[in-house]
């Protein structure tokens, strides 16, 4: 909890000194959560609240920002790379937020939800594997998953790193041939390369991988390679 008067929030944000922020207040320019507020000893709590002035969101400096990325296939879950490689962080603000960095990773030719955040806290939060997030996973594979392949991912299978956990398997769909499938995998572990190579374990190359979801975030209708910020509520339902 960071709770502040309205006033001090806007001044500390930098929108004007705080007699004059008290002057906006009273001028019906600041909102708080979508609701205009007039009321000079407003509480605000800069961790949760979102603050409006002129219907532009107002944020202290310093204020974290966590947000997803739709990652396309090619690009390395990287800041930086040395070959020359394309990262993702050509696709986010990097520049404007210093110390953002991406939670977790997808392989290269991984598509889909990629968070970042500049909270290192919530970022430890979030990779610590008693966090237990469910990510969905769309695969395309070779061939078509008997019954008692799709029970077995979902039981475990071994890996050479061990056995996964429980995890849930739909089978979407199957070319009228058998040659390839989409297969839904929702795990909550975040080893290297795991659906992959949990897929390869009963059998079944994958094709292509996209990640739908983590926990309740979707990627809704965010476009490849666009990015957009979580909002506090989102932020919230992560932790
Ligand atoms: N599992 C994989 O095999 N690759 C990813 O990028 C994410 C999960």
């Amino acid at each position: 909890m960071d709770e502040m008067r309205l006033q001090k929030f806007l001044s500390r944000a930098g929108v004007a000194s705080r007699r004059k922020c008290e002057e906006l207040i009273a001028q019906g320019r600041v909102s708080v959560n979508g609701r205009v507020v007039t009321e000079l000893g407003t509480k605000v709590d800069a961790s949760r609240d979102v603050v409006a002035f002129d219907g532009a969101e107002v944020r202290l400096p310093g204020g974290s920002v966590t947000m997803m990325l739709n990652k396309p296939a090619g690009y390395l879950t990287a800041m930086s790379d040395e070959r020359g490689g394309r990262v993702v962080a050509e696709l986010v603000p990097a520049a404007e937020h210093p110390g953002l960095f991406p939670v977790g990773r997808l392989d290269r030719d991984t598509t889909g939800l990629l968070l970042f955040t500049t909270d290192g806290e919530l970022g430890n939060l979030l990779l610590h594997p008693s966090h237990n997030v469910d990510k969905r996973y769309v695969a395309e594979v070779r061939g078509a998953l008997s019954e008692a392949e799709r029970r077995a991912l979902e039981e475990g299978v071994m890996l050479d790193d061990g056995m996964t956990a429980p995890a849930r398997c739909e089978v979407l769909s199957v070319l009228p041939d058998g040659s390839r499938s989409a297969v839904a995998l929702t795990i909550h572990e975040g080893r290297k390369r795991q659906v992959r190579r949990m897929l390869a374990a009963v059998g079944h190359d994958v094709v292509s991988l996209h990640r739908e979801s983590v926990g309740a975030l979707t990627l809704g209708d965010l476009a490849p390679g666009e990015w957009r910020e979580l909002s506090p509520d989102e932020v919230a339902l992560l932790r």
